[in-house]
């Protein structure tokens, strides 16, 4: 294995006292997002503007050309857009999410459904805020953790035509999320792209597609379908967007910036009324909410995201941490994600019902243990109660560790290993956590806990 580049500049970490992370942890209300990044060790909270930019971006940066309008960085962008994605038209936006508001915002009706293998926490929050419904169409193997499937993100596609023969008529568009970061980081396979592709063409509806990963997505199928080893990572991307209509992207993950993201589509009238929306919300159509600067980081950190060698060494560091929690008999969703390994926590910590988010607990449990911030992706994230008053709880209760890019060595992965080994140890132990404050779809970025003694 290539590792393709080297560190020469590095930021200070610190691992604090037993007592002091105790301390912090409970003045956080045993919510991570709470916890000062200094007081953290091996911060794995997100892959998400995380990533170390490369010194190709960084001299970008120096070329920002912030004029209003039309700046150089746009065209940079605007040609590497073109030529990975393809879409006739693009916006740039601040990030993902962003993207997602201005794309629903300007299409979504209330009572909508919007069907996608699985959203995102960011996704289906704004479509909820707009109106409409998300709705999660994931393949059988996608609940299956433990099974070794090569595409576990794929989408029903026989769910999605009995869908569609029954709520077209309330479908503004369909979505795919690659790698499905909901549902353990698993790939989507070509396969299943074209098809969603073709059953969207016979219903006549747009298909988009969230691209947050699309690079590592590519890598994956490059990896494990069948015809694709002699094609490059770029090339497998083009033919995957070559399929879809537009797409909405975080340059957050796989174009490795801090900032910055794109909405993408063909449709000419869409584009308009996103354009007039993203006058409102983000700014001119040609900075969309970032500085000269940063859509030259956004530019070429796009091609460097796309590197095959890159790709290679990043899966691999994902596939090592995921292999080691395996070996010292941790229940990780199998085989690796892309961007993170996710515990299965309800798994891992069986005592803890799902109602007391043993998620949330193992999250808890590795600041205690080792300085370590993971995130919950379960009950905390996605519990809804219907419109009965019933509690609907997800199939899986993630822990996720997300590896930022570029940014930590293996021995730093050999460390998280030991705190799960330490917590292993002494799981019959910890206890669940009840919420005290906190609602809506959005809660866990912001709600307090307190333990179920
Ligand atoms: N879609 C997916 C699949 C994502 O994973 C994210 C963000 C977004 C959309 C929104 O993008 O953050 O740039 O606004 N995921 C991050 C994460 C936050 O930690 O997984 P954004």
């Amino acid at each position: 294995m290539v590792v393709p580049f080297r560190i020469k500049m590095v930021e200070p970490v610190k691992i604090l006292s037993c007592q002091e992370r105790e301390q912090r942890i409970k003045e956080a209300h045993f919510n991570i997002f709470n916890v000062r990044s200094q007081d953290i060790y091996i911060d794995l909270l997100t892959d998400s503007g995380t990533g170390a930019m490369s010194q190709n971006q960084w001299a970008g940066i120096m070329l920002g050309d912030e004029a209003y309008a039309n700046c150089r960085n746009f065209q940079n962008l605007e040609s590497v857009v073109r030529k990975v994605f393809g879409f006739k038209h693009f916006l740039p936006c601040h990030q993902g999410r962003a993207a997602e508001n201005v794309l629903f915002s300007s299409i979504i009706k209330p009572g909508m459904l919007v069907p996608n293998n699985m959203h995102f926490d960011t996704t289906r929050a704004n479509i909820m805020a707009n109106g409409g419904k998300a709705v999660n169409l994931p393949c059988k193997d996608a609940s299956k953790p433990f099974e070794d499937r090569p595409f576990k993100g794929n989408m029903d596609v026989k769910k999605l035509e009995e869908f569609l023969s029954v709520n077209s008529d309330n479908v503004p568009l369909v979505m795919l999320t690659v790698t499905n970061n909901s549902g353990g980081g698993q790939p989507v396979s070509m396969e299943n792209i074209r098809k969603v592709s073709e059953i969207c063409k016979d219903f006549k509806k747009p298909f988009f597609i969230d691209a947050c990963r699309y690079a590592e997505n590519s890598y994956f199928i490059k990896t494990r379908e069948k015809g694709y080893s002699d094609k490059s990572p770029l090339e497998i991307a083009q033919e995957m967007f070559s399929y879809a209509d537009g797409c909405t992207f975080s340059g957050k993950k796989d174009a490795i910036v801090n900032i910055g993201g794109i909405l993408a589509m063909n449709n000419h009238d869409w584009f308009e009324k996103c354009k007039a929306r993203l006058i409102l919300m983000e700014g001119f159509p040609t900075y969309g909410g970032l500085a000269g600067r940063d859509l030259e980081a956004l530019a070429r950190g796009i091609l460097e995201g796309l590197d095959e060698n890159y790709l290679q060494s990043r899966i691999a560091q994902t596939q090592y941490l995921a292999s080691g929690l395996k070996k010292a008999g941790i229940p990780v969703v199998w085989p690796a994600g892309g961007h993170a390994v996710y515990v299965e926590a309800k798994t891992f910590l069986p005592h803890i019902p799902q109602a007391e988010f043993p998620g949330q607990a193992l999250t808890i449990e590795l600041y205690r243990e080792g300085g370590i911030r993971a995130v919950e992706i379960g009950s905390v994230m996605f519990a809804e109660k219907d419109e009965q008053g019933k509690m609907h709880f997800p199939e899986l209760e993630l822990t996720r560790l997300a590896i930022p890019r570029r940014v930590y060595t293996n021995a730093h992965m050999d460390d998280v290993i030991e705190v799960h080994k330490c917590i292993a140890e002494r799981k019959d132990s910890v206890h669940g956590y009840r919420i005290v404050k906190g609602e809506g779809p959005l809660r866990h970025f912001t709600a307090w806990f307190e333990p179920v003694e």
